[in-house]
């Protein structure tokens, strides 16, 4: 499709493929120009939604408590009926038991626990980095962004390490595929797996607690009482999906934005700009998941569209962060942009609970790159992962020279 055919309405963001075969960006472009708010039409598998894009209606609806996120914070989930961890599962429980739940979840990332986190995540992708160093040609996503996020949300929760690459496969379908014809079933089962998984980790856990993670979590209590081992397990699951895939592909998506604009990396590699600011435009860049989808629970408004209770509401922060309104030529990679309030993130109530983490994880990436290596080139074509939620690849060839 060329790029003039992108009218508002002609892209299907049920379908995974729209956002490997598309220019997106094109078609945000026209949609917060002419239809900002947008009825998308059912399709033969799926029921009609609203779609949000410009940043000034996105961020005010993440706070809108007519908005609720327990049927699902995801397109594809909310599509299908309720979000069966509604009420259990963090994110997608809301007030008041989301409030007391997030609490106890933040509390058990102590300055402590995520202090020693932190450091292993420094000394493992330095040597990540440093054993690529030189190497002809190697898949970055494979020997790098794969091995930082998971093993360190793992390290949190305390799993086996034998167990970690099942972890790693699952996550890797659970939302996204590396094929067109997306398997919702293969999907659905991968998420069950991590589930399963990880009740079985909370019962152990329960019964033989430890200095970890889950171990806090299961001696807790909210509201009142502790939580079951199925609440358990799918805030792990929680954990795992939010803290693995979302910071694996921003590493991926930033290693290759550097390796596009050979001039920023000079910057960041000379000291030209900070490694901090690098971090919030890679977010801002990336931004691994292209919405959040929420329900409407009372009739109301959104920019002159009148939405009905019940009504499905998709927050495209792909298109909010890139909106000219608020970013000054959003498709330059700017590593010195200031202000950036991109909503990576997201905001409000469900403000990403990793954040701390994934900038860290980020931070120690860049960090990595800028001491250990001189030029970066592609040395193959990426892999895009085909999905309506997260943004991506899960195959990076590349070579990275030594200073
Ligand atoms: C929530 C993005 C890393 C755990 C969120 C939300 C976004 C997001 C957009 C809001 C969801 C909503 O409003 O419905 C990201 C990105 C990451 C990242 C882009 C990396 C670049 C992490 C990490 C962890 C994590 C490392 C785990 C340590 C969570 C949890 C929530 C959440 C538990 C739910 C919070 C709540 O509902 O109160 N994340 N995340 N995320 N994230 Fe992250």
């Amino acid at each position: 499709m060329s790029q003039t055919d992108l009218s508002a309405r002609s892209l299907d963001l049920t379908d995974p493929a729209t956002f490997v075969e598309n220019d997106v960006h094109e078609f945000w472009r026209g949609v917060r120009a002419r239809n900002p708010v947008y009825w998308h039409e059912p399709t033969d598998r799926n029921p009609g939604f609203w779609v949000v894009s410009r940043y000034a209606d996105v961020q005010p609806l993440y706070t809108d408590a007519a908005l609720i996120s327990a049927r699902g914070n995801v397109l594809d989930v909310v599509l299908r009926g309720d979000d069966s961890a509604g009420g259990s599962m963090v994110a997608v429980t809301d007030a008041p038991r989301h409030r007391p739940l997030r609490n106890l979840m933040f509390s058990a990332f102590t300055p402590r626990v995520l202090g020693k986190v932190v450091e292993e995540v420094g000394r493992r992708t330095t040597a990540l980095v440093s054993a690529a160093v030189g190497r002809d040609s190697f898949d970055f996503a494979a020997e790098i962004a794969d091995r930082i996020p998971m093993n360190t949300i793992c390290d949190l929760l305390s799993v086996p390490a034998g167990d970690r690459g099942d972890l790693l496969r699952w996550n890797k379908m659970a939302l996204s595929s590396v094929h067109a014809e997306h398997d919702e079933l293969d999907a659905l089962g991968a998420r069950n797996e991590i589930v399963l998984y990880f009740m079985d980790l909370a019962q152990e856990r329960r019964d033989r607690p430890g200095d970890d993670v889950i171990s806090l979590l299961a001696a807790a209590e909210v509201e009142g009482r502790p939580l079951t081992v199925e609440e358990l397990a799918v805030n792990c699951y929680s954990l795992v999906l939010g803290g693995d895939e979302t910071s694996r592909v921003s590493a991926i998506c930033g290693v290759l934005a550097l390796i596009d604009h050979p001039g920023q990396w000079q910057a960041l590699r000379t000291g030209e700009v900070s490694v901090e600011s690098a971090v919030e435009e890679v977010l801002r860049w990336s931004t691994p998941s292209f919405h959040l989808a929420r329900t409407a629970v009372r009739d109301m408004e959104i920019n002159g569209n009148q939405v009905r209770a019940g009504d499905i509401v998709t927050l495209w922060t792909v298109s909010a962060n890139n909106d000219e309104e608020v970013f000054d030529e959003p498709r330059r990679f700017t590593l010195s942009r200031s202000p950036n309030k991109h909503l990576s993130f997201g905001h409000g109530p469900h403000y990403c609970l990793g954040a701390f983490l994934a900038r860290a994880e980020l931070r120690t990436l860049l960090g990595a790159l800028v001491a250990q290596v001189g030029r970066m080139e592609l040395r193959g074509t990426p892999r895009p992962i085909y999905s309506n939620f997260l943004n991506g690849y899960d195959v990076l060839p590349v070579r990275f020279e030594g200073r």
